[in-house]
């Protein structure tokens, strides 16, 4: 935990103050599916502007500044904000744990309001997901969730891109003339892993989207409750099918997308030696996939970064594997998430 007071019962005086309420983005929970599908669409309308028309942008950022505070490592997240940032024309500035005072010399709260003070948006990367809300509490300006404990939004909307792009036949680049809603609404989405923050955000989004999803972990392994309920609500009221399984090839079994992710996220390094015995079996390979018999044009996804122990090489490198497009993907989900909250303030329908 970063040193942040516990301020629940603390009078705060002095704060700056908020000239208005500020959106964020905490979890995809949050944001309606047509929310969701018009950052899909602006994502899609961005990457074919910029890779077939060459179309320089327009600079919305230009002059403003977005701080990102990771406290974590980064490669993908961290290379989408800052190419993002300066195709919007903004100036991105690396906050990493070694360079600011967060976490050792002040607390959340006082680096919120002091960063806040300074920027048009924060883009962060913390532990628990208790320090992003707060974060978010006490900031001034929009704070997009880069990752915590709990979930990862702007991986899920990269995710939901790829599969569109995939199913709109992609080529010729035509994912940005089809609505999301005719690739990706009807799909079997299959998870065999680990019950993290990656598999929370699907389950708060994909049957919010209409999409099924099939779930494998091991025994031990459950989602927060708190998520269950809202992949349970959202199933209920789009009809789609949310299943629990401790069998890989069950989950597997008539799925259009196979996802995982690591076995051992970030702060878990030390339960490595147990986890890797309670995930024996989970590994997926081809042998694992004939098995359970997915549908013939199956895809495979992973959030990244990528360890051999839960997905082998002839799956992950395999023409099935969207894995690359879907890293890639950051890139363009998240400059349509600056777009919305950084520049217009607010996620539109
Ligand atoms: N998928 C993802 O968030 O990767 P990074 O940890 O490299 O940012
Ligand atoms: N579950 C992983 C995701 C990394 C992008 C982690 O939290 O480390």
């Amino acid at each position: 935990m970063l040193c942040s007071p516990d301020n629940s019962a603390l009078q705060i005086h002095n704060l700056p103050g908020k000239p208005k309420p500020v959106n964020h983005l905490i979890t995809l929970a949050e944001l309606t599916k047509e929310q969701i599908y018009r950052l899909l669409i602006n994502s899609a309308q961005h990457k074919y502007n910029v890779k077939c028309e060459g179309k320089p942008s327009s600079n919305p950022l230009g002059g403003k500044s977005v701080a990102m505070i990771f406290s974590k490592r980064s490669t993908r997240t961290r290379v989408a904000t800052e190419t993002a940032t300066a195709y919007l024309g903004g100036h991105a500035m690396f906050l990493g744990s070694q360079d600011i005072q967060m976490g050792v010399n002040e607390s959340l709260l006082d680096t919120s309001v002091v960063v806040s003070s300074m920027v048009d948006g924060i883009m962060a990367r913390v532990g628990a997901h208790q320090e992003i809300l707060e974060l978010a509490k006490y900031s001034t300006v929009p704070v997009v969730n880069a990752l915590t404990d709990k979930y990862h939004p702007t991986q899920i909307l990269a995710d939901l891109l790829t599969l569109h792009e995939a199913r709109a036949n992609d080529e010729n680049y035509r994912a940005h003339l089809i609505h999301p809603e005719e690739t990706l609404a009807g799909l079997r989405v299959a998870w065999v892993g680990d019950a993290n923050n990656i598999l929370h955000s699907l389950m708060v989004t994909l049957p919010k989207l209409g999409l099924h999803l099939s779930i494998a972990t091991p025994a031990n392994y459950h989602p927060d409750e708190d998520v269950l309920e809202i992949a349970k609500m959202e199933a209920a009221k789009s009809n789609t099918e949310l299943t629990f399984t401790t069998n890989p090839l069950e989950a597997i079994q008539g799925a259009d997308v196979i996802v995982t992710d690591t076995w051992v996220s970030m702060g878990q390094e030390s339960e490595k030696a147990q986890r890797l015995k309670e995930f024996a079996g989970y590994q997926i390979t081809m042998e694992m996939i004939n098995k359970g018999k997915p549908n013939e044009n199956w895809n495979f996804l992973h959030c990244l970064p990528r360890k051999p122990e839960e997905v082998d090489d002839e799956v992950f490198y395999s023409k099935n594997s969207l894995v690359f497009q879907e890293a890639e993907n950051r890139k363009w989900t998240i400059l349509a998430v600056f777009e919305a909250l950084f520049v217009n303030g607010e996620f539109q329908a």
